[in-house]
């Protein structure tokens, strides 16, 4: 990436590195860090996989009653940040977040690996679970539900599209010199970018 001469889609950018981090040993070059603003005004975060990326947004799934998902409902302000090494990148987005249409969120289900399918209705994700023994005996339970049949998605699992209204590329560099060019659009207008100090 050019600093200097920036591109003007941010979102062909982010595709590009993610692409390049795409390396043989590398587990989940999608894996970003999604932090959301709980209800009483604290920040929270962890991992999630990116699923899609285009110009409608960034999409990534979990379940719907999730920390948060509490979080999402309240504020549905969010920041995603990957980070690749040795590449020394660091992407930063800043947007808001909305659920994913159900038709999108029942196609996406469809591909999963059917464990992942009986996980989704097994686990009520960030509730309390007595033990291992209690989170297997739902898998089994559900898994004999379902028997052969189709799992169906679980109306409290599906997607979401974070629209992005800041982007922000970091390269490392020699001497903690860092390269910085942030991206920040209003609405539908064009992209303005502009080059940080590091
Ligand atoms: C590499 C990695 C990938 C993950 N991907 C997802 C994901 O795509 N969706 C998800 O709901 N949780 C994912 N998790 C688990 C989350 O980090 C988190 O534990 C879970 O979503 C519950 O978060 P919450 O209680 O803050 O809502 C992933 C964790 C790791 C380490």
């Amino acid at each position: 990436m050019d600093f200097d001469n920036p591109p003007i889609d941010p979102v062909a950018q982010l595709q590009l590195w993610l692409d390049q981090a795409q390396r043989p040993g590398r587990e989940n070059p999608n894996a970003m860090l999604l932090s959301t603003v709980d209800p009483d005004g604290r920040p929270s975060a962890r991992i999630v996989l990116l699923k899609k990326l285009d110009e409608q947004g960034i999409d990534f799934y979990t379940n719907y009653r999730s920390r948060k998902a509490v979080a999402l409902k309240a504020n549905p302000n969010a920041a995603l940040v990957f980070y690749w090494d040795p590449e020394r990148r660091q992407v930063i987005i800043e947007g808001t977040v909305k659920q994913i249409d159900d038709v999108e969120s029942d196609a996406y289900f469809a591909t999963r690996p059917r464990m992942a399918q009986i996980g989704a209705w097994a686990s009520e994700q960030s509730q309390p679970v007595a033990n291992r023994a209690a989170l297997d005996a739902k898998v089994l339970e559900i898994a004999s539900q379902y028997g052969a049949k189709q799992v169906p998605r679980p109306p409290h699992w599906g997607g979401y599209r974070l629209t992005p209204t800041h982007i922000e590329f970091w390269q490392g560099q020699d001497a903690r010199l860092h390269d910085r060019i942030v991206y920040t659009r209003n609405g539908k207008d064009p992209w303005q970018s502009q080059r940080l100090y590091p």
